[in-house]
């Protein structure tokens, strides 16, 4: 997506032929930086201090930590712990996990002359298929947007936009380019249809605040920030039309991890007869796991996150305050699982899936479970 002008995507390789270049996301929205990871330590502390977060853009970010473990030493020791280092950098998003198997199965089954080649285009191919899949489930979402337009034009009313809520980044920031929720917002807005969104906060990290609205403000898209309480409430009042988010892994059988506060959004469009759509690419999809609730890894981060906020000050100073008296407990669980009857579809990028094992596996046959 661009930044003033100029075509980005979240990562890629420098000009000298190996190192990387990511966008810093902690810095955002007060500083675009971009920051070089040159061993395979930087890209798992990118990924674990969430310079680089967003289920698809850990995996992509990953398999370039895997490249960079190939260029230092391709030897098997090597980059057997460099899988095990980055595998380990963060729990939920199984994006990782996918990217690391895919890398690796190409990679160490060729001599080790060849493996630094494989590697960097191997983790290429990633971006691009990600880039690629993220843009698909923006085409096959349009339509739900469409629709919503064309029956309040047919309804006459005067106001046509419609209202889309999304909580945390699943922009192009947590994906190579595109976003997963995002696309079909970005597709809408293209395609001339008057789209507004609701930009959840999503505290403690505020990936709402200064991340979805950053993309938003720089494609043009016209959105409002609200708090994290604020969904139910906006639903109950009709100024709610649809809304779309992102997943950091969706079972088999159709339940969705997602950032923290996802489910209480599923349950109030539930009640509110609100459609919850869930933008889930393949890689994020576990087909091994049955049942989220019980079978899901959690992540849990630092209680600071928690009981400190950072912001800029009028004199454009980055500074962390505390928000809670000293020694506060806080518990910080970064996800949680919305059961899959509170969700209306799963858009993939080979069309909208019901949340249940049989509609997944029919649109990708190739991971039917044998009976
Ligand atoms: O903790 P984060 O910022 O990595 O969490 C990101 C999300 O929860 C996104 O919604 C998710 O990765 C899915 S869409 C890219």
């Amino acid at each position: 997506m661009k930044i003033k002008g100029k075509h980005f995507r979240t990562i890629w390789v420098a000009e000298d032929g190996h190192s990387i270049q990511i966008i810093d996301q902690t810095k955002l929205p007060h500083h675009f930086k971009t920051v070089s990871l040159t061993s395979t330590d930087d890209a798992v502390n990118a990924i674990s201090d969430m310079l680089v977060r967003g289920a698809p853009l850990i995996g992509a970010t990953a398999a370039y930590g895997y490249a960079l473990a190939a260029h230092a030493n391709p030897s098997n020791k090597n980059l057997e712990a460099a899988y095990d280092s980055l595998l380990a950098s963060r729990p939920t998003a199984v994006n990782l996990r996918w990217a690391l198997d895919k890398v690796r199965a190409h990679v160490i089954a060729l001599p080790e002359t060849d493996r630094v080649v494989a590697a960097y285009a191997i983790a290429a191919e990633i971006c691009d298929e990600d880039s690629a899949m993220c843009e698909a489930m923006g085409d096959h979402a349009l339509p739900l947007i469409e629709a919503i337009a064309k029956s309040k034009a047919d309804e006459g009313l005067a106001d046509t936009t419609v209202n889309i809520l999304t909580h945390c980044n699943a922009g192009w920031l947590a994906t190579v380019d595109w976003g997963t929720a995002i696309a079909p917002i970005y597709k809408a807005h293209e395609a001339g249809i008057k789209v507004h969104v609701w930009v959840d906060e999503t505290r403690p990290r505020n990936q709402g605040a200064s991340l979805t609205s950053w993309e938003l403000l720089n494609h043009g898209v016209p959105h409002t920030l609200i708090v994290d309480n604020a969904g139910g409430h906006l639903m109950q009042q009709g100024m709610v039309d649809i809304c779309f988010v992102g997943t950091d892994r969706t079972t088999g059988s159709g339940d969705v991890c997602n950032k923290i506060g996802t489910y209480l959004k599923a349950l109030a469009a539930y009640d509110n007869d609100v459609p919850f759509y869930v933008c889930a690419p393949s890689p994020s999809i576990d087909w091994a796991m049955e049942d989220g609730l019980t079978q899901m890894p959690i992540e849990e981060r630092d209680s600071q996150e928690i009981t400190q906020i950072t912001g800029i000050t009028s004199i454009g100073t980055i500074e962390t305050v505390t928000i809670a008296p000293a020694g506060t407990p806080a518990r910080n669980d970064a996800f949680d699982v919305t059961p899959r009857e509170y969700i209306t579809g799963l858009v993939t990028e080979r069309g909208i899936a019901e949340a249940n094992r049989d509609s997944l596996e029919a649109l990708f046959p190739e991971h039917k479970q044998q009976d």
